[in-house]
């Protein structure tokens, strides 16, 4: 896979904040039918590579893989487990207590170890199947087997659980490569102005004394009531920049970190009031990019997804490469939230506009007309059955009675952007 990104590079992800509701849940995999078949004594402690039911948070059984274990102070024989639901994308994964396991349903053919020459890591037989045969549908189809391996193998067991920004105390969902020093955190308390983090909330209390900013380091370039929009440079901003990344990896699971921050501007989308801007969201964009995209990585924090502000960035992406000119794409592989996000979005303008020229419009005016690339439009206007390819030829058939159908089940339109509210000029013409 390519490695560029905004110091993120991607991957897929599942649940959020403890604000989101058991609803929001998508299954990734199919739910396994847990076996109890070869019934063998169960040993204490459980190995790691066990595969056994789990009780979750909706108080259900679920299956689930021990992917690590940790040593409790309570006793000699007291342990933890870090289990990943079948069911559930990585960002349910997390450490689960003994009283939660149902011990009768151990599976006895637990994985048996076998060394994986070509990475030098320990593997299963299973991982090793389901990193060749899932990661395509996962859309993790840009990894190799053992750029995947590698990456989940350090990043199996997430190192912050929580953090602190502004009023919110959010669940993290991923692994995030903090320095050194912070890796015996549980928490971490984030400056929302500067994002500087810290370990204790005097530190932090400390910092807000002293600091200055109230808004993101850079240019505002939209405001629409209480909603602004920040342009902050990587390069004339590097902190900032890196410490948006650490934040930000905390919440997307494939992308890798990079340190370098210089070729990317970052969009930080923020709700304003007396006491400054708070950070809602925002979106990372390559100054050059070589394959067309419009944009890097994309985050909603948790206490605020839901509500619009996705399709609210992705369309302002879509605004700046309309300004710039150019038709754009989100960099792949998109995560299972961000594919919902982006099919919703790329259904309701491309429908709206069909619906409006009774179909009379092709696909490059479609794109024209959007920015949204061309493959973009094909993609989603195939899977909502609206195209066919004949003679060579991708021709529309845009039935009313369907787009109706399809423009209701897109749901809601989210916020809109102002493009007269837009006050910016392309990376390049300001001279960068
Ligand atoms: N469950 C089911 N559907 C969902 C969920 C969910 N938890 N979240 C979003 N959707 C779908 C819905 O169709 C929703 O529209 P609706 O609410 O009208 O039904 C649509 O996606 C977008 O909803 P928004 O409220 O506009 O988006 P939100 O502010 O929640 O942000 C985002 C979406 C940015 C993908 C957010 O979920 C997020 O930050 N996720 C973690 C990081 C991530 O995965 N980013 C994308 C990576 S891909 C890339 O960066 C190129
Ligand atoms: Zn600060």
């Amino acid at each position: 896979m390519k490695d560029s990104a905004n110091g993120l590079k991607h991957n897929d992800g599942l649940v959020t904040s403890p604000t989101s509701s058991p609803a929001a849940i998508i299954q990734t995999e199919s739910a396994v039918k847990p076996s109890l078949r070869k019934r063998k004594p169960i040993s204490l402690p459980l190995e790691v590579g066990t595969r056994v039911l789990c009780r979750w948070r909706d108080g259900k059984l679920h299956p689930v893989k021990v992917i690590e274990r940790r040593k409790l102070s309570t006793g000699p024989d007291d342990y933890q487990y870090y289990v990943h639901y079948n069911e559930f994308n990585r960002r349910l994964d997390e450490w689960a207590n003994l009283e939660q396991l149902e011990l009768e349903s151990v599976e006895a053919d637990a994985d048996e170890k076998v060394e994986d020459k070509a990475g030098g890591l320990k593997m299963t037989r299973h991982q090793k199947r389901k990193i060749e045969e899932t990661h395509a549908e996962e859309g993790h189809e840009d990894f190799d087997a053992a750029s995947l391996r590698e990456h989940e193998e350090f990043t199996k067991v997430k190192n912050i659980s929580k953090i602190e920004l502004g009023k919110y105390e959010i669940e993290t969902w991923y692994f995030s490569p903090f320095p050194p020093e912070y890796s015996d955190c549980n928490k971490l308390f984030f400056c929302e102005f500067c994002l500087s983090f810290m370990k204790r909330k005097e530190q932090l209390a400390r910092h807000m004394r002293k600091c200055v900013l109230k808004h993101p380091p850079g240019d505002e370039i939209y405001r629409q009531g209480s909603l602004s929009m920040f342009e902050v440079d990587g390069k004339k901003n590097k902190i900032y920049g890196q410490n948006l990344c650490y934040l930000a990896k905390l919440f997307l699971d494939h992308k890798t970190l990079y340190y370098d921050v210089d070729l990317f501007l970052f969009y930080i989308l923020c709700e304003c009031d007396e006491r400054g801007c708070h950070m809602v969201g925002y979106f990372s964009k390559e100054k050059h990019s070589e394959e067309g995209y419009n944009l890097a990585c994309i985050l909603t924090l948790p206490p605020y997804q839901r509500k619009g502000y996705g399709k609210f960035l992705i369309a302002f992406s879509y605004e700046l490469s309309k300004k710039e000119g150019k038709v754009g794409t989100p960099e792949r592989p998109l995560s299972d939230l961000g594919l919902l996000s982006y099919r919703g979005y790329w259904t309701r303008i491309l429908l709206d506009i069909l619906k409006k020229h009774r179909g009379n419009v092709s696909i490059k005016e479609l794109s024209d007309m959007t920015a949204i690339k061309t493959e973009d439009v094909i993609s989603t206007l195939q899977s909502l059955d609206l195209i066919q390819y004949r003679k060579g030829q991708h021709v529309i058939c845009a039935d009313p009675k369907l787009l109706e159908r399809h423009l209701k089940a897109a749901g809601r339109g989210g916020l809109e952007v102002d493009a007269s509210k837009l006050i910016w000029t392309p990376y390049k013409e300001q001279g960068g």
